[in-house]
């Protein structure tokens, strides 16, 4: 999966803590280390069958995208009333946030957990993160993230504006991506949990897979698309943050580390789960978190026509790794569903949220 922008959240990289004995013992036999965690043990399997069906397809990295979404979605300088962080407030009030322009997308996800709220005693915060976590797991070699439970259902909207502006360039991509195409990938194995999107983001763009010069994306070095298999998107943010004197070295450290970008991803999506919470008010549920799918065990690789003359590296002090080129003398095309079809398996709930556009 192209975990685009992994970069501003692992920067936050903290310790997880270690897990505690199971004491507790649910209906269906499963101990666990707390009764509150009970509770997520069907909803890990309704979900799974009612919604992602055990595939990192639409569904899996939608909802993975409203876990970053509705947690960052709160304000140091502005303060507690302009939003909750991880409150499910996307969920509580999904007339209102998913309208924000950067939220562009998000109403997908939001109807269908929205879905499964009313059937299942956790609160919206909660299930945001916990279906994200679930979802993730669907995708070969992703971590098992952790997953504290408790986080109150009371809660408001946020106010616009506080998606990260870490520049202009960020901001803007924000406000428009390509419109002309649906679900783009942002690199060649949109799902599988690989470091493959870490270099194909450092490779020299050539084109684009919709229409050009939409604000905030820029050419990919994979535009070759082909009925709903559209060819690969880059966002500007993640161009940007890969050549970044500041960043360069950090990005390049991801490529085809798997262990280490997994752990960074936990680490990183641990701080952000818990945004606008104590973590130490919150219950460790980690234990009922699906165990993730395994890596493939591929490295990473050129994707064939591409090879190391195609890189644009800015880090000086650490070596490129040596790297194989896959064989071909045409660009693949890049599949659109994770089965190799055209129409993808996909669940679509009806529900209030709605996208500005
Ligand atoms: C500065 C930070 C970020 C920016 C600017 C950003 C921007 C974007 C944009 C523009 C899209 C395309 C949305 C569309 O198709 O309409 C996207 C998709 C996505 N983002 Fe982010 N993102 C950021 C951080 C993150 C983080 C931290 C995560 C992980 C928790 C994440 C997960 C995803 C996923 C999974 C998708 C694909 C969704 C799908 O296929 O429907 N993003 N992001
Ligand atoms: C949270 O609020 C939603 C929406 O009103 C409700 O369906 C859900 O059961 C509530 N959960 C808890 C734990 O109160
Ligand atoms: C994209 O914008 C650049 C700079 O404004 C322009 O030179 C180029 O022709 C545009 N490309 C397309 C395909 O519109």
């Amino acid at each position: 999966m192209a975990f685009v922008s992994l970069f501003a959240l692992a920067a936050l990289a903290t310790v997880v803590s270690a897990a505690p004995s199971k004491t507790a013992v649910c209906a269906d036999g499963t101990r666990v280390s707390n009764d509150a965690c009970c509770a997520f043990i069907p909803l890990a399997q309704d979900l799974q069958d009612n919604l992602f069906q055990g595939d990192c397809g639409e569904d899996a990295h939608e909802v993975v995208r409203l876990t970053f979404h509705d947690a960052i979605a709160i304000s140091r300088s502005q303060g507690p009333k302009a939003g909750g962080g991880a409150d499910g407030s996307m969920l509580l009030f999904p007339t209102v946030e998913p309208l924000f322009p950067p939220n562009n997308g998000i109403s997908d996800s939001v109807n269908n957990l929205l879905h499964f709220l009313p059937l299942h005693p956790v609160s919206a915060g909660d299930l945001i993160q916990f279906a994200g976590a679930v979802a993730l797991s669907n995708c070969p070699g992703a971590p098992q993230l952790e997953f504290l439970a408790g986080r109150p259902n009371k809660t408001f909207a946020a106010v616009q504006g506080l998606i990260p502006e870490p520049s202009d360039s960020v901001t803007k991509i924000l406000d428009k991506v390509d419109e002309t195409i649906d679900a783009a990938p942002f690199d060649s194995t949109p799902f599988t949990f690989d470091t493959q999107v870490f270099l194909e983001v450092l490779l020299k763009g050539t084109g684009f897979p919709g229409t050009a010069n939409n604000t905030g994306e820029v050419a990919s070095p994979l535009p070759l698309g082909s009925g709903t298999d559209t060819g690969e998107m880059r966002l500007q943010s993640d161009f940007v943050l890969a050549r970044d004197s500041r960043t360069a070295c950090f990005w390049q450290g991801f490529v085809n580390e798997q262990e280490f970008m997994a752990a960074s991803f936990k680490a990183a999506m641990a701080k952000l789960a818990v945004l606008g919470h104590n973590r130490n008010a919150l219950i460790d549920c980690s234990d009922v978190v699906p165990t993730p799918k395994p890596a493939v065990g591929t490295p990473a690789s050129f994707p064939a026509t591409t090879g190391p003359q195609d890189l644009e590296l800015s880090c000086n002090t650490a070596r490129f790794p040596k790297l194989a080129v896959q064989a071909g003398t045409e660009q693949a095309i890049i599949p659109h569903c994770s089965t190799g079809g055209m129409s993808c398996p996909g669940v679509d709930f009806d529900g209030p949220a709605q996208d500005s556009s």
